[in-house]
């Protein structure tokens, strides 16, 4: 049965029905670029094949109904006008804000089931492929009008303003603009954009997602720290946002000798080198024949999310040290940090190897096995049916 079928029928046992659609969003995965979104910088994501389903129908009560294949038994319903920041909580939070935001469009409310394969808390985007998956289906039945670029940022109020997680539009933009075979260049200030090609495997490369099992929450904790820490130095730069920091000799007014100029001056730093990468990755993939040259750019990358950014864990560590020494290109972790996955791009003939390698080393450290799959660029949010 098609996944599409499967939701189809979903969402017939759950309310009795059939929908008047199916929409699917994907996660993604980010080439390279993290944490520079909400500082105006650039980014490289690519969509995976990965995604969640929503079947959705209109409702003429008032009601909006939310039914979710993962979370079975875990119903939620209640009146459009009744939503508020944090009601509903959870995994329901995120297709409820998107509601909320276009609220004004369903007045009689809306019956929501959704299904997905994206892995959730792994740095992948789940929560935007929910969000994006009925941003998407609400426009196509309720708000003709809005261009599918609106809907990054009615996905990113949804996450940012119900839900309260203070994320940038990287994995709206990436789940809902990305097309197959081709990374996403956005540039998060003026949103232009560019298709870049990236066709791995006829390099003979492979880019593996490395999931470590250890999971994240950006509503809370560290996320929130390290966006507030780059507001700050942007204020003491007197900067617009730290995309308008030329290099890294343009920080050192961060530096003023207390701890806490130390601690700005790398989180600037980051951001500064990483916009770098981007654009460097972005000129290896447009200008040269070899893939494979941006790997050393991508390992530079987890460095500085490491050291500067100070966001990685040791199972991240661990996967991007053995991949690299079992002979891979180029390794880092990717997403918001604190857990979640990494990638690394590796020759198609060494995937087992790398992959194998990683599983013995988290079994010898005592972590929980990880997870590897190689995946290549896929399409952004469609409609199926
Ligand atoms: C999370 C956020 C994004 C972005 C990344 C880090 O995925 O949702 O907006 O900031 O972290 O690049």
């Amino acid at each position: 049965m098609s996944a599409a079928d499967r939701a189809r029928q979903a969402f017939a046992e759950a309310f009795g029905g059939q929908p008047e659609g199916i929409w699917a969003a994907p996660g993604r995965v980010n080439v390279i670029g993290e944490h520079t979104d909400y500082n105006e910088g650039f980014v490289l994501p690519v969509a995976l094949p990965h995604t969640t389903r929503a079947a959705v129908a209109r409702r003429d009560d008032g009601l909006v109904a939310l039914v979710s294949a993962q979370h079975p038994g875990d119903r939620v319903e209640l009146p459009v006008a009744e939503l508020a920041p944090g009601r509903p909580d959870g995994w329901a939070g995120y297709p409820a804000g998107v509601v909320d935001v276009l609220r004004d469009r369903v007045p009689g409310g809306v019956s929501v089931l959704v299904d997905g394969d994206v892995p959730a808390g792994m740095g992948l985007s789940s929560s935007a492929a929910l969000s994006c998956s009925v941003a998407l289906a609400l426009r196509d039945l309720a708000a003709p009008e809005l261009a599918v670029a609106d809907l990054v940022d009615v996905a990113r109020r949804a996450e940012n303003d119900f839900v309260g997680a203070p994320t940038g539009i990287l994995d709206q933009s990436a789940s809902l603009l990305c097309t197959a075979g081709h990374a996403l260049f956005l540039d998060t200030r003026d949103r232009g954009s560019e298709q870049v090609p990236l066709d791995l495997r006829a390099a003979g490369l492979e880019l593996l997602v490395v999931d470590t099992g250890t999971t994240h929450d950006h509503a809370t904790g560290g996320y929130g720290d390290r966006r507030r820490e780059c507001e700050q130095a942007t204020e003491r730069l007197g900067v617009r946002a730290l995309r308008d920091v030329p290099d890294v000799a343009a920080l050192a007014p961060l530096d003023d000798g207390t701890p806490e100029g130390g601690v700005l001056l790398r989180r600037a730093r980051h951001i500064v080198t990483e916009n770098a990468r981007v654009l460097e990755v972005v000129r290896i993939l447009r200008e040269t024949a070899d893939p494979a040259a941006i790997g050393p750019v991508l390992t530079a990358g987890h460095a500085s999310l490491r050291d500067d950014f100070e966001i990685s864990t040791v199972e991240l560590d661990t996967a991007v040290a053995t991949a690299l020494e079992a002979g891979a290109t180029g390794a880092r972790m990717v997403g918001g940090g604190f857990g979640g996955s990494a990638v690394v791009l590796v020759d198609a003939g060494r995937t087992g190897t790398v992959a194998r390698a990683i599983t013995d080393r988290f079994a010898q450290r005592g972590f929980a096995p990880p997870r590897a799959f190689a995946v290549v660029p896929a399409a952004g949010a469609r409609r199926l049916a």
